[in-house]
C-alpha cells in the first residue's frame, strides 16, 4: 500500500502538458532503497520519456541496478509501453514484479516482467 500510494501521488509530478496523462512510478531496489519517476513530455513530442523509465535512469545514475519492484499508477490501469519493458529487462530478470495501479477504480494487477515481455532480448 504504501508504494502503491507513493506510485499514486508521483501521477501528480507529471509534466503532461500535451496528453493530459500522468503516469506514476515506484521502483523499490533489491537494497530496499525507492526510486520515482513520472513522465515528462516535451514540445517536441519525440523528446517525452515515461514514468518508468524516468524512475529506472535515476536509479542506474544512482548506482543501483538490481531491482524487485516497480509500482506504476495512472487513471486508467494502463501497462507499461514497449520501450519501458524492454528497458527493465535491461536490469532486471523475468520474476521482476510489475505491480499497476487504476487509480480510479483503486483496481491493483499484479504481473511480472516475463508475463509482460516474454522472451525478452537481452545480450
Ligand atoms: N507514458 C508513460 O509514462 N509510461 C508508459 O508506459 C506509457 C506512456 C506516458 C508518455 C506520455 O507522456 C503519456 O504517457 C501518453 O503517452
Amino acid at each position: 500500500m504504501y508504494f502503491e500510494q507513493i506510485a499514486m501521488d508521483m501521477t501528480n509530478k507529471a509534466h503532461n502538458p500535451y496528453s493530459n496523462y500522468g503516469v506514476g512510478a515506484c521502483l523499490v531496489a533489491k537494497n530496499d532503497k525507492v526510486y520515482t519517476g513520472c513522465n515528462i513530455e516535451n514540445a517536441s513530442y519525440g523528446l517525452t520519456i515515461c514514468a518508468e523509465r524516468t524512475a529506472i535512469f535515476k536509479a542506474v545514475s544512482d548506482g543501483e541496478k538490481e531491482f524487485k519492484e516497480i509500482y506504476i499508477a495512472t487513471k486508467d490501469g494502463g501497462y507499461p509501453c514497449g520501450a519501458c519493458r524492454q528497458v527493465m529487462a535491461e536490469f532486471c530478470d523475468d520474476n521482476l514484479k510489475i505491480i499497476i495501479i487504476n487509480t480510479t477504480t483503486s483496481i491493483v494487477i499484479h504481473r511480472t516482467l516475463g508475463e509482460l515481455l516474454p522472451k525478452a532480448f537481452r545480450l
